[in-house]
This record gives C-alpha cells, structure tokens and sequence, in this order.
C-alpha cells in the first residue's frame, strides 16, 4: 500500500471521453491530497469535471492517466480493496428497485455489500430513524418523493461504514430542513473512527459550512485549493455592494474603471445588482452614471465577501447561475 498516510492521493490524473469524432477533456491533470479524517469540498461550474474526478476515485472510471490512490490502493489495480472502504452516493441517482420495498432495497445492497443480514438490519433500521423514513420502510421504492428517496441513497452509502465517503450533490433537489438534517449529520458521522467525506455541491454556504479545505476545478484543472476562510480572504481587499435598482436598462454596460458588475438579477420589477469595487470612492461615480441612464436607486447594501463572491471571483461566472441572463 503506497500513500497510506493520505486518505486521497492523485497525480496528474486525466480523463478523456470521446464523442463520436471529437475528444472531451474532462480532466486535465488533478494532482491532490485529501488528508484522513478530512472534510473536503469540490466546487466547479456544470461540466468542471466534479463527477468524472469522484467516479475516478470510486473505481466506477479508470483514468486515462496519472496515478490515483485512495486509502493507500492503487485505483487501477486495487479496485476490490478500494470498494471495500468507499462508498459514493450521488444526489440525482436512481439506484434500487422500484417493486422493493425501503427496508428491502437498503437490505438487498447490505447484501452486495457482504454484511452479515442481522447487523445490516440494525444499521438500516437505525439510519431509517435518524432520517425520518421509518414510516416509509415498507413504501415501495417507486413511490417514493425525491427527497425521500435520496434519504434512502445515502442510507445504503452508509451501510458498509465506509472510512471514506463520496458525496456527489448530496443536498440538491432537497427542502431546508432536510439539507440542514443531512448536513449536521454528515457532521457527526466525519469524527467518529477518523472517517474522510469528498463532496461536491453547487451549495455555496453548505460548502462553507461543511469543509475544512476546498478545490475549485474548472475546465478539469484544479484552479484553487485553500480553506473557506482564505477563498473569503482572496476578495477581501476589494468592496462588494448589492444595489437594488429600478428601471435598469437590459443593455446598458457599465463602464468604469475599477467597477465590474458581478450578476444582475430580476426581482419583484427591480434589479438586484451584485458590484465590485476597487476602492469605495467609485461608487459616487457609479451611482451618477446609473442616475443618467434613469435608473433609480431603492436600496444599498455593503456586503461582506462570501465563499459565492470568492467563487464568482475566481471562475469568473457563479455556478449557479445568478445573472438571470
Ligand atoms: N460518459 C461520458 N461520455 C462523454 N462525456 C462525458 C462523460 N461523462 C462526462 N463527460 C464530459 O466530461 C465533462 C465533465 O463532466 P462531469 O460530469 O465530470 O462534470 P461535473 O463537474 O460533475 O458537472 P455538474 O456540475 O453538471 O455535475 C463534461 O464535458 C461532460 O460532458
Ligand atoms: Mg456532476
């Protein structure tokens, strides 16, 4: 076992899919450390490469090259050992038989899992209460609401105890409350035994929350790594405010030095607008010229730098897309 002081290793991991004559580089080289114990975040835009990079450390992909190792295997050649440590839950998945029932579903994967059927029974039935799906063990798999039946995939992710856990979207799609449940779950179930989660989210505070460091992968290539606060720090020299506007017209371009407009979002017959600024100065400047183009200010807020602003900084774009462009 090489690299067994790290719960995740890579080196120069890349990954190309061909379609039909063109070439995808879905990867371009991630080198990275996750160390054990650690709760790490991967944040890029729709495409960045944030699956293929879980699927690769999953063993669900080979790379096409680089070296990848996860709890000291070698994912090319230690798929097995690797599989038995691991588990990857990914927040849209369909995984499970629709004509099973909950408890039958999570049962039948403790089976392929190769735990013996009393223990798996407790843990199932001891997770079905800490989700709140008790009351839904003997719903069939098909009837189940979205949020229910991500419950249930993380559910089975748990249920082989694995030392590192792979979370890819795990919140999307799900209501306040229940993401808030799974989150303060998460944090929990990380301390005990020194376990590892690498997940991804385009959940901005969650990511903020949960993570001790984070990457940010963009067009395959890791383009930052550093803890949330020092992604906060990276814009905090600059000022942030969030104009509320009325009458803005759709093409008009703000241009003066040092400001930049960072999205611009419809709301109610206003627009919110989200600006940067080199120095405070500017903004008498930027106010006067919005005056001449006949908009009119409602409201303005200065606001402290966010993981969001840091993200939207670096990529250049927000992954969620805020611009209502
Ligand atoms: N099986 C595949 N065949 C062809 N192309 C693929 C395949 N899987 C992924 N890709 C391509 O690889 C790139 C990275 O995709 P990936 O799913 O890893 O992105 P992502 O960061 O997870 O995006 P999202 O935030 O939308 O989930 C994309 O251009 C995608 O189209
Ligand atoms: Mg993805």
């Amino acid at each position: 076992m090489e690299n067994n002081n790290y719960a995740v290793k890579t080196i120069d991991i890349k990954r190309t899919f061909k379609k039909s004559s063109n070439l995808i580089n879905a990867l371009k080289g991630i080198s990275l450390t996750v160390n054990r114990g650690e709760f790490f975040g991967v944040l890029g835009r729709n495409g960045a490469g944030k699956t293929t990079f879980l699927k690769i450390l999953s063993t669900l992909l080979y790379p096409t090259s680089g070296q990848a190792w996860v709890g000291g295997w070698d994912v090319q050649k230690d798929g097995q050992n690797i599989r038995e440590i691991i588990n990857l839950v990914s927040g849209g998945e369909e995984s499970g038989y629709g004509i099973l029932n909950v408890r039958e579903n999570l049962w039948m994967f403790s089976q392929f899992y190769g735990i013996p059927s009393s223990i798996a029974l407790k843990r199932i039935d001891k997770y079905l209460e800490m989700f709140g799906l008790k009351d839904q063990a003997k719903t069939r798999v098909s009837a189940l609401s979205t949020g229910m039946r991500q419950k249930m995939n993380l559910i089975r992710g748990l249920l082989n105890n694995p030392e590192i856990l792979f979370l890819d979207e795990p919140t999307v799609g799900l209501d306040v409350e229940s993401a808030r449940h799974i989150r303060s779950f998460l944090k929990d179930w990380i301390k005990e035994n020194d376990r590892t989660i690498i997940l991804t989210t385009h959940y901005m505070l969650e990511a903020d929350e949960l993570s001790e460091r984070l990457a940010i992968i963009e067009g395959g290539e890791i383009i930052a790594l550093g803890t949330p606060s020092e992604f906060k720090g990276l814009s905090q020299t600059e000022n942030f405010y969030e104009l509320t506007v009325n009458n803005f017209p759709e093409s008009l371009d703000i241009n003066i030095e040092g400001v930049q407009l960072i999205s611009k979002l419809p709301q109610n017959g206003n627009t919110i607008l989200k600006i940067r600024l080199k120095e405070d100065s500017l903004l008498s400047e930027l106010l006067a010229s919005l005056n001449q183009h006949g908009t009119k200010l409602e409201l303005l807020k200065k606001k402290e730098p966010t993981l969001e602003d840091a993200f939207v900084n670096l990529v250049g774009k927000s992954s969620i897309d805020v611009s209502g462009a």
